[in-house]
């Protein structure tokens, strides 16, 4: 395929801990296109004390899925005057997909591709209670795999890194089994469209990132 990047319109499909938010904030960074990470929108709902973060706060904290009407609503808003975007974390379910379509043909804006993270059970376990992130912007380290320069502290604002309370073990299992039950039967849904491109979310950061420009048509940040 060749995209411009103007026409980058990606979707990350893969379990919690995949990598998603990791590879979005990198792609976001090489092509200069929107990540729109549903979970971090309604993070700052939360941290902001909104109507909407009171409400999300419940589900998220038990690691179950924010009802689809909110969330559909939520990323219409979203999409609206947007040529080009990586989604991180939508949709999660056949209901949010059909939605999906239906708002991207009205806009006339069809995918490029959607990149289904693939992992293994341990990995993910493994790299969610490893966890450390910026809750300001975002932005992910872990403690073996990717750590800041500074424990506990980001690079780039020198601010304090927090752990997710989801990122509990007992709430990343829970996670694990809705993704498995929710989320999963997407693979089969996009399969269908021809949209699906595997990637080995297994292999180091970088790598990862190499398969992705590989699978969109792009080289170092360059389009093909
Ligand atoms: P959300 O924030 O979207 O969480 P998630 O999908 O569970 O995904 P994560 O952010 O946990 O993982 P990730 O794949 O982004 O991994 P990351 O790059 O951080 O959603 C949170 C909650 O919000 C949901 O549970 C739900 O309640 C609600 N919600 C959100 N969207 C919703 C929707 N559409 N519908 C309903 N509810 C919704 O990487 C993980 C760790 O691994 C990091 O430490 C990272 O440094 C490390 N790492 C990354 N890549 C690698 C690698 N290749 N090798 C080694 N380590 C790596």
């Amino acid at each position: 395929m060749s995209a411009s990047p103007q026409a980058v319109r990606l979707i990350l499909l893969g379990p919690p801990g995949a990598g998603k938010g990791t590879q979005s904030k990198l792609l976001e960074g090489r092509f200069g296109v929107r990540q729109i990470s549903t979970g971090d929108i309604l993070r700052k709902h939360v941290s902001d004390g909104t109507a909407l973060g009171k409400e999300a706060k419940a589900y998220m904290e038990v690691g179950a899925f924010v009802p689809d009407a909110i969330m559909i609503a939520m990323m219409e808003q979203q999409l609206v005057g947007l040529d080009a975007f990586v989604l991180d974390g939508f949709p999660r379910t056949v209901t949010q997909a059909e939605a999906l379509d239906a708002t991207l043909a009205r806009l006339h804006k069809p995918l490029s591709a959607v990149l289904l993270f693939d992992t293994d059970h341990a990995a993910l376990v493994r790299r969610l209670t490893g966890r450390w992130s910026n809750p300001r912007t975002g932005r992910t380290y872990h403690e073996e795999f990717n750590p800041p320069k500074v424990a506990g502290i980001c690079d780039e604002d020198g601010g304090p890194l927090e752990q997710r309370p989801d990122d509990k073990v007992d709430v990343v299992e829970k996670r694990l089994q809705v993704y498995d039950e929710q989320t999963a039967p997407l693979v089969d849904y996009y399969a269908k469209t021809g949209f699906l491109k595997h990637i080995d979310a297994l292999a180091p950061i970088e790598d990862v990132t190499a398969q992705i420009f590989r699978a969109i048509g792009a080289r170092d940040g360059a389009t093909a």
